[in-house]
């Protein structure tokens, strides 16, 4: 038989149309399970399935007839659990008391794996400085495959709230200020959790979208602060990362702390149901944060009864630590506070991701002794995770200095010189810190025994000891001995020794930053400059002369004004993880090319924030670079630019690019039209390359930002090689919500722009919608 485009079309829709017949008829059994199931349920047992509670123990010692957990399991009090891995045995000997509650519906297992399970990965916002989706699911996809061999099977990630605030300190868990580069990262990070259908093998789990929504638009960063920003805003700007994670099936999303319009998130139908649910085709469920239900009171809605019938009539379904669901709706139902229908749908939904996960064939399915022993932390994982901190690691300035000789005399020197447990970054409970590798032992390994180093812990990390240190107890710090020195020593003392060291060195390599505990939950700041006893440091250093590589480790974009005027090199590596030490090396010596590129403005002033680049023109508009000039948009005491802009990030090679190419200067509303680029690598160096699409509405009915980044192809160039990059740019890529909230495509000119980073993007080109 001849096969033509037709007959394949043929089959195409046959094989369609015959996984469409058994996804559904999977349906139909799912929901026959369930709807039996549900029938034969007491209400308190629905009430039961949407209590989730942390474990305050990590033994199974601890699971004794009178502890609290083990009556709620065994009662059928409880849902979900968690807080902890790594131990099969707990989680056998709780599934096997859920399985004695009264219709033996199995527990989830719950956790917040962030960057990585015991194989600990860049922070997020690291992560997504590669702008390389394969690497970033392939993170996700060995974290998933570690977490489940410890028994887990729901994961607390990603998280991918957008933030215009460094001053936040939980930018660091997100992809940064970008919409549709949140948008990616979200979607690669569910399908590396989750795989890309909806069967789960026994090493993919539930992804959990969090913090639903806007959790990153805190006022002034102040964590958990109220949100003022309006819906055409959001739906533009801001919830697109959310939307892209539904739409690649993300199987839970987790309410968040902030309020939107009045109304807290936890307890929002416009944001739980109408958005979520509605707009965004969701069909998962929905968990508060922690104790976010309880919370409702303190934002003044009510008691905790009718803050938690508040929350599940919005379209929450699971209540975290709060016990508000699971204390006050039975009384609420018996009031008729909450209907019937209320409690069942939310019982249904959590129901429907044990039946996903294949709890009800087999409870134990996650949990294998073995697999802990085999599959967590392997030399794979590990080779990747090396991988990995090299792309995600960002040169801000170099003048020359780098990459490093190996036969340099160097001295190495600062807090975060030999420290284990900074190197983790917020939000890895699993990790072991000595597990880390540091920056000392990476260099001395690349240097080998013929290595000229000297090193000097060089200053203290702040003056004080930092206040409610919460980021650093996620860090189980078991690397004794492994965190820079206990202060025994005045910082002028710490001072001269690595000043001694710098004297006697060709070249200082200084390791300064902010401190895990700095960065992540209830970790925001009002001053974001590496803190003084380090400035001290670095101007000591400066003193001396000798070329300074700075090598920073952060979990938010600093203020590094000073830092860009009087360091000879600045290499952001954020916190890399277990292989820190390693990619670092690799980096500083040339055995890695550094190609990260930033995804969040870094600001020259704390004053400049909020700070991004797709912003509006306003009707004063006033040149990024250029000095003050009353009564434009700008400021008395700092120009607009950022220091390091959205997108930028530099290369031991160099890129040219040419002009822009369209297919077709004009297209339908509904057309297509292509926008190539070519980039030629003219320096000495193989190196990748990402490259990035921006668009700008000339004219609109409602205002668009200057510039917003519609699509990113990573590319690997060989020195003295060319590549053509080419985009298709689609009516999608051009359209926005208008002022009605339609998602609309207007006729009229756009700039279609093509460029290494947001400022840098050359002459725009002109595409005619029409
Ligand atoms: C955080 C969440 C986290 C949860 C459970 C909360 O405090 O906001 O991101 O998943 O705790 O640990």
């Amino acid at each position: 038989m001849k096969i033509t485009f037709k007959t394949l079309n043929a089959v195409f829709a046959f094989i369609l149309l015959a996984a469409l017949t058994v996804s559904c008829s999977k349906k139909s059994e799912m929901d026959k399970f369930i709807d039996s199931l549900l029938s034969q349920m007491s209400v308190e047992e629905q009430i039961g399935q949407l209590n989730l509670h942390s474990m305050g123990f990590r033994s199974s010692a601890a699971l004794t007839d009178d502890n609290e957990t083990v009556k709620a399991v065994k009662t059928g009090n409880m849902g979900a659990l968690y807080g902890f891995g790594g131990d099969p045995a707990t989680m056998r000997k709780l599934q096997e008391y859920a399985l004695q509650s009264p219709h033996g519906i199995p527990l989830m297992f719950g956790m917040d794996v962030i960057h990585g399970y015991q194989t600990i990965f860049p922070v997020p916002l690291a992560i997504s400085n590669t702008w390389n989706r394969e690497m970033v699911e392939k993170s996700a996809r060995i974290a998933a495959t570690e977490a489940s061999s410890s028994g887990i099977n729901w994961v607390f990630s990603p998280m991918v709230d957008i933030c215009h605030d460094a001053r936040w300190g939980r930018i660091v868990e997100g992809a940064g200020e970008d919409p549709y580069l949140g948008g990616e990262m979200a979607k690669a990070m569910v399908w590396g959790y989750q795989g890309h259908d909806d069967v789960f093998s026994d090493n993919e789990v539930l992804a959990c979208v969090k913090h639903y929504a806007l959790y990153g638009a805190a006022e002034a960063g102040r964590d958990y602060n109220t949100v003022n920003l309006g819906r055409q805003e959001i739906l533009n700007n801001w919830m697109r990362p959310y939307k892209d994670a539904a739409e690649a099936g993300a199987a839970s999303y987790m309410s968040s702390f902030n309020e939107y319009e009045g109304i807290p998130a936890t307890a929002n139908k416009y944001l739980l149901t109408d958005l979520l649910r509605d707009e965004f085709g969701f069909d998962g469920f929905v968990v508060s944060d922690a104790t976010a239900v309880a919370e409702l009171v303190n934002h003044g809605i009510g008691d905790l009864q009718e803050a938690s019938a508040r929350a599940l009539q919005a379209g929450l379904d699971m209540d975290m630590n709060s016990d508000g669901f699971i204390g006050t709706l039975k009384k609420s139902l018996d009031e008729g506070r909450v209907t019937k229908a209320d409690i069942e749908k939310a019982c249904r939904r959590i129901l429907e991701a044990k039946y996903k996960l294949g709890l009800f064939d087999d409870p134990f399915k996650y949990i294998d002794e073995e697999k802990v022993k085999t599959n967590i932390f392997t030399p794979e994982n590990r080779a990747f995770a090396r991988e990995l901190a090299r792309e995600s690691q960002v040169l801000l300035k170099n003048d020359g200095v780098l990459p490093l000789s190996k036969n340099a005399r160097i001295a190495l020197v600062g807090p975060f010189a030999n420290n284990a447990s900074d190197m983790s970054g917020a939000w890895a409970m699993s990790a072991k810190a000595s597990d880390n590798v540091t920056i000392l032992q990476g260099v001395k390994e690349a240097l080998g025994t013929s290595g000229k180093l000297t090193t000097a812990q060089g200053s203290k990390i702040t003056a004080q000891p930092i206040r409610g240190g919460f980021g650093v107890g996620f860090t189980r710090n078991e690397g004794a001995g492994r965190g820079p020195a206990a202060p025994e020593k005045t910082n002028a003392q710490l001072i001269a020794e690595a000043v001694a060291a710098a004297r006697a060195a060709d070249v200082v390599v200084a390791c300064v930053g902010e401190p895990n505990s700095m960065s992540g939950e209830g970790s925001s700041r009002a001053d974001i400059s590496i803190p003084d006893v380090q400035v001290e440091l670095l101007k000591a250093l400066k003193a001396t002369g000798k070329p300074i590589v700075m090598v920073l480790t952060t979990g938010r974009p600093l203020t590094l004004t000073w830092e860009d005027e009087n360091m000879n090199a600045i290499l952001n590596t954020w916190s890399l993880g277990t292989e820190s030490g390693h990619a670092i090396a690799d980096v500083l010596f040339g055995d890695a090319n550094p190609s990260g590129k930033l995804t969040t403005s870094f600001p020259r002033m704390v004053g400049q924030l909020p700070l991004y680049y797709n912003h509006k023109n306003t009707g004063r508009p006033h040149p990024d670079f250029e000095p003050y000039r009353k009564f434009t948009s700008c400021y008395m005491d700092v120009i607009n630019a950022p220091l390091y802009p959205f997108g930028y990030g530099l290369s031991y090679t160099t890129f040219e690019y040419s002009p822009v190419t369209l297919s077709a200067s004009s297209m339908p509303v509904n057309g297509k039209v292509t926008a190539s680029v070519t980039v030629k690598n003219t320096g000495k160096y193989d190196g990748k390359e990402a490259v990035q699409l921006y668009i700008h509405d000339v004219y609109s009915t409602s205002t668009r930002p200057v510039k917003e980044l519609r699509g990113f192809e990573k590319v690997d160039i060989k020195a003295g090689e060319s590549k053509t990059v080419t985009f298709e740019i689609c009516s999608d890529d051009l359209a926005y919500y208008n002022h009605d909230l339609k998602w609309v495509c207007e006729s009229g000119d756009y700039e279609i722009m093509i460029g290494p980073n947001s400022k840098d993007t050359g002459e725009p080109v002109i595409l005619t919608v029409q």
